[in-house]
């Protein structure tokens, strides 16, 4: 026995050879769940598991055998195979918890947001089972910080348009949004509408998302819609017929775009082709500052934005230092990765 007073301790794990019954083995498995951990004000999964372990009458190496007795055991006790299923489906989740990211299969984050100039709100985003492909369907660290900053640029970069004084906010366009996380905060934040885009393959996710808050966009006056638009794309399934007018929106953002070699081009293009040609008209875009090759790629996308026929130049810039990763990004469990994230503002070069 361990940790607790004897009137908090929970029951001891059931022994498989006294044919526990499903609802019993249930139980137990249920006392057992690891929720997936919230970043800002999280504690690291790993100290989520050591606050459960103390509340737990069992050593880990315990529990990871008593899981393990479950998904080899053919449970020949209970009768009802659909009971079976789910015992097995719950130890082997049970299991995935304690391992890495990529075992655990989808799952869905609260994300919370508290600031007195804006109140307190959660937006609920799901990702799927990872695959190595697919980097739209996790979500990244640059789009929870870009995020937090909202609120401090409608007084600043982004007043003329977010002020109030020359009317409601425009549309906004989110190009690579992933999850949808970034996207979804600007329209709750700014009170917008956001049109949250990617790849056609992330989009099924992107639109869940957007659907999950609806009742919180709502009740924050903000709208937000999922379409496809592939940077590079051409055809309607790649690029939504919406986009195909060109230049309509006074704002653009974009979170930790940049990992291809082709990327700068394809991007820097598809903010030509969309973003308005006005004099307030804005980019705002953040890169997390990994390393040489995700710098490389910022100031390549820089100069390929100084090179557009109606070039764009940044107007206010800043490194702000955050966590990158999360769940076994690099490799370690459960190390927290801290970077520098560079964010700046673009306007086009016009009078
Ligand atoms: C590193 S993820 C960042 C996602 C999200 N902005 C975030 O910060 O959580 C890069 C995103 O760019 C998207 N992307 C990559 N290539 C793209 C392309 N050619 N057209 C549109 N989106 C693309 C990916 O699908 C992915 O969602």
């Amino acid at each position: 026995m361990r940790g607790g007073s004897p009137d908090h301790m929970p029951d001891e794990l059931p022994h498989l050879w006294q044919k526990p019954s499903s609802q019993v083995l249930l139980g137990s498995l249920q006392t057992l769940r690891v929720e997936p951990p919230v970043w800002g004000i999280k504690p690291p999964r790993e100290e989520i598991l050591r606050e459960q372990e103390k509340q737990q009458a069992n050593t880990p190496r315990e529990i990871i055998t008593f899981l393990s007795s479950i998904i080899k055991s053919s449970l020949a006790w209970i009768e009802d195979d659909d009971e079976k299923e789910s015992i097995w489906e719950e130890a082997s989740r049970r299991l995935a918890e304690r391992c890495g990211r990529t075992a655990l299969g989808e799952i869905t984050r609260q994300w919370p947001f508290e600031d007195p100039a804006y109140g307190n709100f959660t937006l609920a985003i799901r990702e799927p089972p990872m695959n190595g492909d697919s980097l739209g369907l996790k979500t990244w660290g640059s789009s929870y910080i870009l995020a937090q900053l909202l609120h401090t640029f409608s007084s600043g970069p982004l007043s003329h348009l977010l002020s109030g004084d020359n009317g409601p906010p425009p549309p906004i366009l989110e190009l690579g949004s992933g999850t949808g996380l970034l996207g979804l905060a600007a329209a709750c934040i700014w009170q917008a509408t956001v049109i949250l885009t990617d790849l056609p393959d992330i989009l099924p996710n992107l639109a869940h998302n957007a659907q999950l808050n609806q009742q919180t966009l709502l009740s924050r006056s903000g709208t937000a819609e999922a379409a496809a638009l592939t940077w590079g794309g051409t055809t309607p399934d790649t690029v939504d017929p919406r986009f195909t007018q060109g230049n309509r929106y006074e704002l653009i953002i974009v979170a930790d775009p940049l990992y291809d070699d082709n990327h700068p081009l394809l991007l820097a293009s598809t903010i030509s082709t969309q973003l308005a040609l006005t004099p307030t008209a804005r980019l705002l875009l953040m890169v997390p500052l990994r390393d040489t090759i995700t710098k490389g790629l910022l100031h390549h996308l820089r100069t390929e934005l100084s090179r557009l026929s109606v070039p764009l130049a940044c107007t206010d810039e800043k490194v702000v230092s955050g966590q990158d990763g999360d769940w076994g990004d690099y490799g370690d469990d459960d190390e927290e990765k801290r970077v520098g994230f560079w964010w700046g503002f673009f306007k086009r070069d016009v009078a």
